[in-house]
Order: C-alpha cells, then sequence, then structure tokens
C-alpha cells in the first residue's frame, strides 16, 4: 500500500505521517522547498519526498503523483498570517482536491480512497446538522469574507456534490475535527456522524495526533472505512472526568 500525503509539513500532516510510518506504510509526501520536516520523518526509508507546490502541479504532474497510490491524505490548509489567509491562491484546498480527484477518475485503474481535513464549521447540509440561526449567520459571514472558510467550504462541497455517494474511481470521507491542539500521545477520541457542540460559541478539541490516528485507522481498517465512507465524521477529543 502507497499513500500520498499533501499538506504532508503541517501540523497535522506530520502527525499522519509518523502515524502511517509506524505501519510501515509507504508514503510519497509533497513539500514546498522550505517546508520544515523532520529527518526523522522525511528520511525514513518508507518515505519518497516530493519537492514542489502542490498548487503548481499540472494535470500531467498530479497524474504521475497518484501513480501507484492507493489513498490520499490531504492536510493543506492556509498559513496563519496575512498572506496566508488573503493571499493567493485562495482556493489552494479545493483546486489541489479537485486537480488531484481529475487525475485519479482519469488515469487511475482502481479505487483510491480520499481523506480530506474538513472542519466543523463545514455545515454538511445532506444530513441536516442541528445548528442555531446565529451560528449559520455566522458560518455564511465568515465564508463570504474569509478565504479560508470559503476554501473548505468548496473543497467539502467537492466531494459532497461532484465526486458524490457513487464515483467508480474515487471514494472519500471528510474528517471534521474541533479546535485543533497538540497533544504528545494519542489519547482517547469519539467520532460522530454529526457536530455535537456549537464550534463558535462552545467549541470542542481536537488533536492534531488523534487526527492522525483516526485518518490512519480509516485507510487500514477496511471495516471502518465502510462505516465513515462519503461521509463527514467529526472527531473530539474524548472528556476525560
Ligand atoms: N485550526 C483549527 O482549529 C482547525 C480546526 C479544524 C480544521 N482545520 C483545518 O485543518 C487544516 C490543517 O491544519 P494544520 O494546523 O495542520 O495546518 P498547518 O500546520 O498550517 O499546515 C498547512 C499545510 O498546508 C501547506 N500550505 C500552506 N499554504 C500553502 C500554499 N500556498 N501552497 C502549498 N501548500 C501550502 C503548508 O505547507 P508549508 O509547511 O510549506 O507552509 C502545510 O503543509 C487547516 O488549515 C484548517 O483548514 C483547522
Amino acid at each position: 500500500m502507497k499513500v500520498l500525503i499533501l499538506g504532508a509539513s503541517g501540523a497535522t500532516g506530520k502527525q499522519v505521517i509518523a502515524q502511517l510510518i509506524k505501519r510501515g506504510i509507504n508514503l510519497r509526501i509533497v513539500t514546498r522547498k522550505n517546508a520544515v520536516i523532520p529527518e526523522e520523518l522525511c528520511k525514513n526509508n518508507l518515505v519518497e519526498q516530493i519537492t514542489g507546490n502542490i498548487a503548481d502541479f499540472d494535470s500531467m504532474a498530479n497524474k504521475t503523483l497518484i501513480n501507484e497510490c492507493d489513498a490520499v491524505v490531504f492536510c493543506l490548509g492556509h498559513n496563519i498570517s496575512i498572506k496566508g489567509i488573503l493571499g493567493k491562491p485562495r482556493l489552494l484546498v479545493y483546486q489541489s482536491l479537485k486537480n488531484v480527484c481529475e487525475a485519479i477518475i482519469q488515469c487511475s485503474s482502481k479505487k483510491i480512497k480520499v481523506i480530506l481535513m474538513s472542519t466543523v464549521a463545514y455545515d454538511y447540509k445532506k444530513i441536516n446538522e442541528e445548528r442555531s440561526l446565529s451560528e449559520r449567520i455566522i458560518l455564511s459571514i465568515l465564508t463570504l469574507l474569509l478565504p479560508p472558510q470559503k476554501d473548505n467550504v468548496w473543497a467539502a462541497n467537492y466531494l459532497s456534490g461532484t465526486i458524490g455517494q457513487s464515483n467508480e474511481k474515487v471514494e472519500w470521507i471528510a474528517v471534521r475535527p474541533d479546535s485543533l491542539i497538540d497533544n504528545d500521545d494519542v489519547s482517547p477520541y469519539e467520532v460522530f456522524e454529526s457536530i455535537q457542540r456549537n464550534p463558535i460559541f462552545n467549541p470542542g478539541k481536537t488533536s492534531r495526533i488523534n487526527v492522525g490516528h483516526f485518518m490512519t485507522e480509516l485507510i487500514t481498517d477496511n471495516e471502518l472505512w465502510g462505516k465513515w465512507k462519503n461521509k463527514m465524521p467529526v472527531v473530539y477529543n474524548k472528556e476525560l472526568i
């Protein structure tokens, strides 16, 4: 098995790499020229590192990228800076996801699992999530004004709308964590079909390492994949009493 990881140098991407290495899975990671990534991860024998910016990859480059891969994980996101939030590419996640899925659809001979790092701020309309009016209004305003939020919405809409439930080549899961935190170890976490708390007025916590663990479980456990396939599971750290 080989897994392609985009956004591999990100705080969550690194956790996904570490978890997959632990399971002995071959990885292909794409990192920008100046990306910082620990040597023990990128120099691992299981890891093939490709230097470049996924936002600049053309159709041929994307087809080469997915060659021999069984799964693709998107941990891309906009850097928290004025340039990252307001600068180009404004639709980094959506455009990269679309380009890679099109490459899969055009040239893969097998089904490929696609995992998108999404957010609880994405309102998954297909399951009628319970959200207050004020929350819906705020999310709509954020989507209108904040490019990274719009990018997240477009990316998740692409999977649920364009790829849909019965694509011959792409099976997908959009993993939706709440507020991301950093912990050193995997801890108990819970996974739900829908949001359990108000992400604006009463946010929960999700450690990046738990996101990495859940994504790894999805890739390696076919039964779990079947349970969440073409859905948008929400992940929270378990609150220990
Ligand atoms: N913060 C939260 O509480 C929260 C909650 C739920 C979901 N999320 C979503 O999860 C995403 C990932 O979170 P994270 O904390 O792991 O993100 P992160 O550490 O900021 O990682 C972002 C990744 O995207 C890459 N990237 C950024 N701008 C790029 C560009 N212009 N071209 C190509 N690659 C680019 C970065 O590469 P470089 O290393 O080269 O910069 C890095 O690999 C967030 O962006 C957000 O959409 C966040």
